[in-house]
């Protein structure tokens, strides 16, 4: 049983507004996609796929270690991950994590609970609680409130045995992530719970914030 792991790390990431794409931009020092590949090595995996923008492709020679790969993104994170998926081409027996370059507060020890979770019940994904409460809204008017109750947001590490993501893959769904293409082949799928420093750096403020914590956890 091997330990495989995908970075999806391809998008533009428009909604930052900066220069480079998302996973290239730097966070106190090191890019978004060192940092990711850093936290999975730590775990450790024993190969890794990472999904970049096509003009990005030499730069990650540089970066990569011998048991790790770049491939072409695809147009979606979906499009994305299997193009990963099929370059390193997994064992049916193997587990794999896919785990998002834009995630930089992630721990090594919560990818391993995933990864372990996983291989005890085949599909396992990092989550965090709601705290907020809901509302439903229609333009600026409020509609409802939504019962968060045993609500949860998904994030990243998800890990599932090879078998299982193949597919779960197979399916030509375009989803955000891949526990929902398991959830529609009726795969259970069990969550992890982490910290919330999990979050997907994704505005500006995001990367302020992430960028903040590092600060303070390096002093
Ligand atoms: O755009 P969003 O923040 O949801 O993307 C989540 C992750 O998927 C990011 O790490 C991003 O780089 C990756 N992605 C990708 N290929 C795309 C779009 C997004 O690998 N076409």
């Amino acid at each position: 049983m091997g330990w495989i792991a995908i970075v999806p790390a391809a998008g533009s990431g428009s909604r930052l507004a900066r220069p480079d794409p998302k996973a290239f931009v730097s966070l106190g020092g090191r890019m978004l996609v060192e940092r990711a590949l850093d936290m999975l090595r730590a775990v450790p995996f024993d190969r890794i796929a990472v999904a970049v923008p096509q003009e990005r492709l030499p730069a990650m020679a540089g970066i990569l270690h011998p048991n790790e790969i770049a491939v072409e993104g695809g147009p979606t994170r979906a499009q994305s991950v299997r193009r990963a998926f099929d370059a390193l081409d997994p064992g049916p027996g193997d587990v794999v994590c896919l785990h998002d370059a834009a995630r930089p507060l992630v721990s090594a020890e919560e990818t391993a609970r995933v990864m372990r979770a996983a291989v005890r019940v085949g599909a396992a994904i990092a989550a965090t609680p709601l705290v907020d409460t809901l509302k439903r809204v229609d333009g600026r008017r409020v509609t409802g409130t939504v019962d968060r109750e045993g609500l949860w947001a998904a994030a990243t590490p998800q890990a599932f045995r090879g078998e299982i993501l193949r597919r779960a893959l197979s399916a030509a769904a375009e989803a955000t992530d891949e526990a929902s293409l398991c959830e529609a082949l009726g795969v259970a799928v069990e969550v992890v719970p982490v910290s919330r420093l999990v979050f997907k750096v994704t505005t500006p403020e995001d990367l302020e914030l992430a960028e903040a914590i590092l600060a303070r956890r390096d002093a």
